[in-house]
C-alpha cells in the first residue's frame, strides 16, 4: 500500500513526533508498504521517500525541550499552508492511507483529521470529532465522569497578568498539593506541582510564557499514587501499563530523556483491579466517540488510598518504539511491526 506517514508539525510534542515517524515508517517497510515520510510544518516537507519495501531506515531521539513558542508560530504557519493547497496536499490525495504519527495540537485536537475528511483521504485512528473531544481534558472530564470513569475534582482557570486566583482554585490550593497543565496539550509539557498559592501563581506565569502560550489551565489535587495506562486498539483493550516513578510526576523530562522511569507491562496489580482499569479504559474510548477502527490509551492515577481516577485518554498516543502504546502490545503478543499494521489494517477494512 502507498502510504504517507504525517509527522511532526507545529505542536509541543512535534519531536515526540518525529521520533514515532521514523519508527513508523521502519514498521511500515518491513510490512511491506511504499512509505513517503512528512513533516507539513518542515521547511522541505518530504524528509524521506518514497521508500520502498525491505528498505531499512534510521530513528530519531527526542528533543530535550519541546520547540520554544516563536518557532511553533513558524511551524505553524508553515503547516498551515502545506495542509491547505499545493504539492503536500497533493501527496496525501494520492495516497492509498495517511498514517497520522502526529501528537498533539493540530495533529490530535481533530483539524488535520477533519481536513482529511473533507478531502475524503483515509487515515488511520480516530476521526475529527473523537479527537476534539479528547483533546480538551477538562471537556473530556466531564464526559467521562457522565460515562461513569472516575475523575479528579478539577478547575479550569485562564491566567491573566493582573488576575485574581479563582475561589475554586483557592480552595483546592488550600486543601492540599495540586498539579497544574495546560487544559489542552500533551506529553506533560508544562505539567507542575504547586504546594501554595503563592508556588501556584508564579506557575501560572511560567505556563503564561511557556512553549503553549497563552493557555487555559486545569488545576487539581495532585494524586499520590501509583500510575497505570491503558490503550484500546479497535474493539480490544490490551493490558495494564505500571509507569513506576522516582519522581513526583511523569513529566516531560521524565518521559523521554531521563531514564528516571520504568514502565512494567502487565503491571504487578490484581486481576480484579487490572480489570477494572481496563474497563473504564473501554468505557472512555467509547464515551468520547473513539469507534472500533481507533486506538486510544487512556491514563489513570491513585490517590493516596489507592483508588484510581482517569486523568485523560490519548487520541494518538506515542508510537516510538520505547512508548507505552507499543509495550503494552508486546504484552498482547504483537511485535512493534504488528502493532502499527494492526493500526493501518483497522484504518483500511
Ligand atoms: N502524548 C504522547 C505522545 C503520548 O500520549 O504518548
Ligand atoms: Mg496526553
Amino acid at each position: 500500500m502507498r502510504v504517507v506517514v504525517l509527522c511532526g508539525g507545529e505542536s509541543s510534542e512535534r519531536d515526540v513526533s518525529l521520533a514515532s515517524g521514523w519508527s513508523v515508517t521502519g514498521a511500515l517497510l518491513e510490512r511491506g508498504h511504499e512509505v513517503v515520510l512528512v513533516d507539513p510544518a518542515a521547511e522541505v516537507p518530504v524528509l524521506a521517500g518514497p521508500l520502498h519495501p525491505g528498505e531499512v531506515v534510521g530513528g530519531v531521539a527526542v528533543g530535550k525541550e519541546p520547540p520554544p513558542l516563536a518557532e511553533r508560530h513558524q511551524l505553524r504557519r508553515r503547516m498551515h499552508a502545506a495542509l491547505t493547497g499545493g504539492p503536500v496536499l497533493e501527496l496525501l490525495r494520492g495516497a492509498e492511507l495517511v498514517f497520522l504519527a502526529l501528537h498533539g495540537g493540530w495533529g490530535e485536537d481533530g483539524h488535520v483529521q477533519a481536513l482529511l475528511e473533507m478531502a475524503g483521504v483515509r487515515f488511520t485512528g480516530a476521526g475529527s470529532a473523537a479527537c476534539a473531544a479528547a483533546w480538551h481534558k477538562g471537556r473530556a472530564q466531564a464526559v467521562l465522569g457522565a460515562a461513569g470513569v472516575p475523575v479528579a475534582e478539577r478547575v479550569l482557570w485562564r491566567p491573566g497578568a493582573a488576575d485574581e486566583v479563582p475561589a475554586g482554585v483557592k480552595r483546592l490550593v488550600e486543601a492540599g498539593p495540586v498539579v497544574v497543565k495546560p487544559v489542552a496539550d500533551g506529553s506533560s509539557v508544562s505539567v507542575h506541582r504547586a504546594d501554595s498559592l503563592a508556588g501556584l501563581a508564579r506557575l501560572a506565569q511560567a505556563a503564561a510564557e511557556g512553549p503553549c502560550g497563552d493557555v487555559e489551565l486545569m488545576v487539581e489535587p495532585f494524586l499520590a499514587g501509583r500510575e497505570f495506562t491503558v490503550p484500546v486498539v479497535g474493539d480490544q483493550v490490551l493490558p495494564v501499563v505500571e509507569i513506576e516513578l522516582t519522581t513526583p510526576l511523569f513529566d516531560y523530562t521524565a518521559k523521554y530523556q531521563s531514564g528516571a522511569v520504568s514502565e512494567v507491562c502487565p503491571a504487578p496489580v490484581p486481576d480484579a483491579f487490572a480489570y477494572r482499569l481496563q474497563e473504564w479504559a473501554l468505557r472512555a474510548h467509547q464515551a468520547l466517540g473513539f469507534g472500533g477502527d481507533a486506538y486510544s490509551r487512556t491514563d489513570f492515577r491513585c490517590d493516596a488510598g489507592g483508588e484510581p481516577v482517569c486523568l485523560e485518554v490519548n487520541a494518538l498516543p506515542g508510537l516510538t518504539t520505547t512508548s507505552l502504546l507499543p509495550l503494552a502490545a508486546t504484552g498482547s503478543g504483537w511485535a512493534y511491526s504488528g502493532l502499527v499494521q494492526r493500526i493501518v489494517d483497522l484504518a483500511t477494512r
